[in-house]
Order: structure tokens, then sequence, then C-alpha cells
């Protein structure tokens, strides 16, 4: 029977593109209030940093806690993403719900990611602090929040995405590769 936690060079050769769910999370967006620009920023950071074939998930939704749990538990436990990355909704405004619907799904908050994304956006933006951004794991998918803004996605993604493969590995996902002129995977395990 195939080990869930395997990823050797046998079922990497066989594998499917890696599935990434990509949720803008807002109200204005998903009004068409303005376009989003969150999402597409995620998306041509992956383009450009992942190596791995993948294929996007994508979802455009209002800043509803239910509804973000609801997205995140679909992409995670019925599209099979290994990865989730949502933008907007972490700040403090009242709509803002992203981080605490994140939490509600997660087995395993990973609080270093919020930590250092906020420290790496700091000398950016003085109001980097405000945001709740956190990531953790929900069975085999790692979550990570960014904010709405295509440079904070940047940014934010920049200061993690090293760490990123590994966690994938150890969560029994499939073996994602970078370019290492761009992000240098970090792989001790
Ligand atoms: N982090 C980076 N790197 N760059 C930014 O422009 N914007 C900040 C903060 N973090 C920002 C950032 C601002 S202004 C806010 S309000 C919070 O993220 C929350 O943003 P969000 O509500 O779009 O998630």
């Amino acid at each position: 029977m195939a080990d869930s936690l395997s990823n050797s060079s046998e079922d990497r050769s066989s594998a499917r593109p890696a599935r990434v769910g990509i949720v803008s999370v807002s109200d204005r967006a998903y009004r068409g209030i303005y376009e989003d620009r969150g999402g597409p920023a995620v998306r041509a950071y992956l383009d450009d940093v992942l190596s791995t074939p993948w294929e996007a998930v994508a979802r455009v939704i209002p800043d509803e806690v239910d509804l973000v749990r609801r997205t995140l538990v679909e992409l995670a436990d019925e599209a099979g993403c290994c990865l989730v990355i949502t933008t907007g909704g972490t700040g403090p405004a009242p709509r803002d719900v992203t981080p605490e619907a994140t939490v509600a799904v997660l087995d395993k908050e990973l609080p270093g990611f919020g930590e250092a994304m906020r420290a790496v956006s700091r000398p950016h933006v003085p109001t980097a602090v405000l945001s709740r951004q956190t990531a953790g794991v929900r069975g085999s998918t790692l979550i990570v929040n960014l904010p709405g803004s295509p440079k904070a996605v940047r940014e934010c993604l920049d200061a993690v995405f090293a760490a990123v493969p590994d966690c994938v590995d150890l969560i029994g996902g499939p073996y994602l590769e970078t370019d290492p002129t761009r992000v240098a995977a970090y792989r001790p395990h």
C-alpha cells in the first residue's frame, strides 16, 4: 500500500501537478468594485519561484468568516491542495476575519510564519504590525495568510518561502522544487 508520507522520486515523476489554492478575501474584489490584485500577485510569484509543475485553484470570496472557513476546508480536503495561500482580510477592521477563519480550521498553527512576515515587512511599512497574518497545517495542507496588497504578497512570500517545501514534505505533500536563483528551498530533514 502506498505510504501517504512517501515522496520518493518514483512518486514525483508520476505525480500530477501540485495543486495550490489561492484565495483572495475581499468584499470589494468579490463585488467587482475593484480588480483583485492580490490573487494574481500570488500566482505570478509562484510561477516565478516554483520549478515543479503546479496548478492553481483560485477563489475570490467576501470577508465572511464562515465562507473563508468553508473555502479553506474545500481546498484542503476536497481539492487536495498541498498549499493554500490567502490574501487580504488580515488587518484590524471589523470585516477582516481571515486569520480567525484560518485558525479555526488548522490542526496546528505555525506562528513563525506570521512573525517572520511581519518582521520583514516592518522596514517597508510601519503598518505591517497591523497584520494578524498567520499560517498552519490542516492534514496534508499548509495554509498561509498574506495581506492584500501585491507588494505585501511578494515581500511576505520572500520572507518564508524557503521553508515551504520542507514543511510540505513533513506533512506528506508533494516534493516541491524551487528555482534556486529566486528562493533556495532549505530541506534539513
Ligand atoms: N506588509 C507588507 N509587507 N506590505 C504592506 O504594504 N500592509 C499592511 C500590513 N502588512 C502591508 C503589510 C497594512 S496597511 C495592513 S492594514 C495589514 O497588512 C493588513 O492588510 P490586509 O487587511 O489587506 O490583510
